[in-house]
């Protein structure tokens, strides 16, 4: 009865160069493994669940990089999306569709551009989860213990009275500023969302029509066929109608039925350069370097990665993104890596 969703239709725009809307970050090998991060979530994913289980919700312009990285996927498990629209949409429709398959499914609703190295830990966790979503109308999140106020997290109150792995959650806050993250953060009964949820086919459904009524109806009248023009067509027509909301405001901040498991699993969303640096091994002068020779002097902190495994020599540099592709170079502050997304937006108007 196990089912995954697969989240892939992200664009991961501060990893440009690397990461475009063409070819984005969860295609790519971004930890120099031989592995793309989708493969090594759906890897991650198939110890748990039965491979044909597994549904990858993404971009429709992404079909031939999903096929290409994922031979073993058919085309029933594959929704092809003809516009962005955050989580919400995304899971809803996808529930939907295993819900007719198996009204008793319990899923997984995960990211596919995470870092999660120990796998048997994640496995133990989610194992828990979905043992407890089976007898209860739950709905859970994985917490990750907060080192500081991230304002790009949900953070996630949970009830201190129980001394469960399993607690029940007082408040779910998406992105809150970061005087509010700071407060949350110095009460001590405070984790942030990891963005991985499990729940039971009918409880994430029943979240939604209580709380989503105009999106629910949406995808929920005219349910088509799998795997015919009348799922495309349905897609299409309804994704154009509608709410761009992610599942986080949509069903979490807004149920009485959250709860959360503390993550035992060291965990990282890989959402900037700064990210994956801090992941990965580095040279004796800390300098983090993916698919190039490099040679470094008086450079330490910098984040170096390359096409074609070229030779980089370094000096004088500390704490720098130096990362290129065939038409792009970027050199850039670490400390400013969040600003990448902009900088994109201003070389798309220059050329
Ligand atoms: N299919 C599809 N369609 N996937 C999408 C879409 C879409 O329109 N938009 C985003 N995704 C995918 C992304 O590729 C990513 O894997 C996942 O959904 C989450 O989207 P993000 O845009 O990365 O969310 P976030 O980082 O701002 O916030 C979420 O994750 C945080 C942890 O990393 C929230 O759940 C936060 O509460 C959480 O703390
Ligand atoms: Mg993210």
């Amino acid at each position: 009865n196990y089912y995954a969703i697969l989240m892939a239709g992200g664009v991961g725009s501060r990893f440009w160069p690397v990461s475009t809307e063409e070819f984005p970050k969860q295609f790519h090998d971004m930890l120099g493994t031989g592995d793309t991060l989708i493969q090594k979530t759906f890897n991650r994913l198939a110890k748990l669940i039965p491979r044909e289980n597994i549904f990858i919700l993404t971009n429709e312009r992404y079909n031939d990089l999903v096929f290409e990285q994922l031979p073993t996927v058919t085309k029933r498990q594959v929704v092809l999306e003809p516009a962005m629209r955050n989580t919400a949409p995304c899971i809803l429709y996808a529930s939907l569709k295993i819900q007719k398959e198996n009204p008793d499914a319990i899923m997984i609703v995960a990211p596919s551009d995470h870092w999660i190295e120990d796998e048997t830990t994640f496995s133990n966790n989610v194992k828990q989860a979905f043992d407890f979503c089976s007898s209860n109308d739950a709905l859970m999140t994985l917490g990750i213990q907060p080192t500081f106020p991230n304002t790009g997290y949900g953070y996630i109150e949970f009830d201190k009275t129980t001394s469960n792995d399993i607690k029940s959650v007082n408040q779910f806050r998406e992105k809150p500023d970061y005087e509010t993250a700071k407060e949350f953060i110095s009460q001590g009964n405070f984790l942030w969302n990891a963005g991985i949820f499990m729940w039971s086919v009918k409880s994430v459904v029943a979240a939604f029509q209580n709380n989503q009524p105009v999106l629910y109806e949406l995808f929920k009248s005219g349910l088509p066929k799998y795997n015919t023009d009348l799922e495309y067509d349905f897609i299409q027509e309804n994704y154009a109608k509608s709410e761009n909301i992610s599942v986080d405001y949509a069903i979490m901040e807004t149920s009485i039925n959250v709860y959360v498991i503390a993550a035992e699993f060291d965990w990282n969303d890989l959402g900037t350069w700064g990210s994956l640096y801090d992941k990965l091994d580095k040279d004796t002068n800390g300098n983090a370097v993916v698919n190039t020779r490099t040679l470094t002097e008086d450079a330490s902190g910098n984040m170096i990665r390359t096409a074609n495994n070229k030779i980089v020599v370094v000096d004088g540099l500390q704490d720098y993104i130096i990362v290129d592709k065939e038409d792009v170079l970027l050199i850039y502050p670490k400390s400013k890596e969040q600003d990448i997304k902009k900088v994109l937006q201003k070389v798309k108007g220059k050329f």
